[in-house]
């Protein structure tokens, strides 16, 4: 993977809770936060905050972080598909430049208002907020959004 070609945004200050029973960073916590950002990234990229991850391929910890470590999140899309969109991840340690963690390939999958895939439409990355959602999700499971009001 070429660190040059990731966006990094997101960092994290590793605390005792985001610690294993070694004292190292827990996997399980760079897992939420990765998947997170990726979340975030797919909403920003899909325009629609209903999206899901669908895979995650291979996921390589390649070292490890201690707590009081800087580390930084980074993400770029691969592939633009119909209702999905492919990225890669990579997560580092903001002071050595080493790599913590790489994922080849996250699928999300974007939804309409019944929770089924629906196209997208996009096919290139913006870097910029235009596709940002307009509305709030509905709370709960899917529905029609906006909500429709409830009947008088
Ligand atoms: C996401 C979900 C709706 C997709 O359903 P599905 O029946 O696989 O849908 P489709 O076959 O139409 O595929 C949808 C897209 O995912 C892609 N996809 C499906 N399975 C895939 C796989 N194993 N690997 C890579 N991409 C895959 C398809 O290629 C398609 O992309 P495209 O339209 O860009 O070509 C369904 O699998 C689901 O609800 N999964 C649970 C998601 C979830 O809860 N995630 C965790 C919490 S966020």
């Amino acid at each position: 993977m070429e660190p040059g070609n990731i966006n990094f945004h997101t960092r994290k200050w590793v605390r005792p809770e985001d610690l294993n029973a070694n004292g190292t960073l827990f996997g399980g916590s760079l897992l939420r936060w990765i998947d997170e950002e990726a979340t975030i990234y797919a909403i920003l990229q899909m325009g629609n905050g209903r999206v899901v991850t669908k895979l995650m391929s291979e996921i390589n910890f390649v070292s490890s972080a201690q707590q009081g470590d800087l580390i930084e999140m980074g993400l770029r899309a691969t592939k633009f598909g119909t209702t999905s969109l492919t990225m890669q991840a990579e997560v580092r340690n903001m002071i050595t430049r080493s790599s913590i963690l790489t994922i080849e390939r996250i699928v999300f999958v974007n939804l309409d208002e019944h929770g089924r895939p629906a196209p997208h439409g996009y096919t290139e990355v913006t870097y910029d907020r235009d596709r940002l959602p307009k509305h709030h999700l509905p709370a709960g499971p899917p529905q029609p959004w906006p909500a429709a009001a409830p009947a008088a």
